[in-house]
């Protein structure tokens, strides 16, 4: 198998990568950064706030058998009132969290063929389901993401492709994007003392627990539900 994941230097994505190398899988990381080595481990460096060219993946993509992408590179973006925050980090919010899943679900739709076994897994967020004042580029990149994944699910079915999709909310974990979070003026973010609340009770999910419920849901049979939260 096959697993394309984005954002493998930290958090979620490091632990999903190091998870699949150890099943003997074949990963391959998309990003700024990496630290990861192993035999069965490729990485190309992309800045997904700026790029959306995947063809480096054509090969890839043309002689996997079954394939799984994760879209889980994401930013919090600047943590103020939207009448604050700089308008580039708007973009690059958008950009990262929404417009590259986008267009690199399109690019593997596109290039992996419709009879093999397809899955798109979106690391979403809870965030993108209610309002947290502070976060508003973050909670609307979110938001886009659950309702691209339920789309393009019914859209491939129109087509009887082989098709899984899951845009999943992973819960408060424990990752630098939480220390970004912890670090924020509590003047612009009013949820602040519940983030910090959360770290203090030692209430943050670990990712090794993160990568623990993930496999649980993909191995469960697909029912076609798309939007699935890790916290139940
Ligand atoms: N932690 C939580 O509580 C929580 C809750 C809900 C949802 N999530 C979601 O979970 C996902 C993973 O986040 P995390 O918590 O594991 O945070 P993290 O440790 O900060 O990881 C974020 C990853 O995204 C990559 N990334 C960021 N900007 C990028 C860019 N411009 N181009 C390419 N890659 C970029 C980072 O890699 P480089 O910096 O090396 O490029 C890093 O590997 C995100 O989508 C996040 O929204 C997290």
């Amino acid at each position: 198998m096959t697993i394309i994941i984005t954002g493998v230097s930290s958090g979620i994505g490091h632990a999903l990568a190091s998870h699949y190398l150890e099943q003997g899988h074949q990963v391959v990381g998309i990003g700024r950064r990496n630290t990861i080595s192993h035999p069965n481990f490729v990485f190309f460096e992309k800045d997904l706030s700026k790029t959306t060219d995947f063809s480096c993946l054509t090969e890839i993509v043309s002689a996997a058998n079954e394939l799984i992408l994760i879209n889980n590179a994401g930013v919090i973006g600047q943590i103020e009132r939207i009448s604050e925050q700089v308008q580039s980090d708007i973009v690059s919010t958008l950009q990262v969290n929404s417009i590259a899943p986008m267009i690199l679900s399109q690019f593997v739709l596109r290039s992996f063929p419709d009879t093999s076994p397809l899955t798109i897994v979106n690391i979403s967020s809870g965030a993108g389901k209610r309002p947290i004042p502070g976060w508003a580029s973050y909670c609307a990149s979110k938001a886009a993401l659950d309702l691209f994944s339920r789309t393009i699910y019914l859209e491939e079915k129109e087509k009887n492709r082989l098709l899984r999709v899951y845009s999943v909310a992973p819960g408060v974990v424990d990752t630098p994007m939480q220390e970004q979070i912890r670090r924020a003026d509590p003047n612009s973010f009013s949820a602040h003392p519940s983030f910090l609340a959360l770290k203090e009770k030692n209430e943050l999910t670990s990712v090794e627990k993160v990568v623990e419920k993930l496999m649980a849901l993909l191995s469960k049979p697909y029912d076609g539900e798309v939007i699935y939260s890790l916290k139940e």
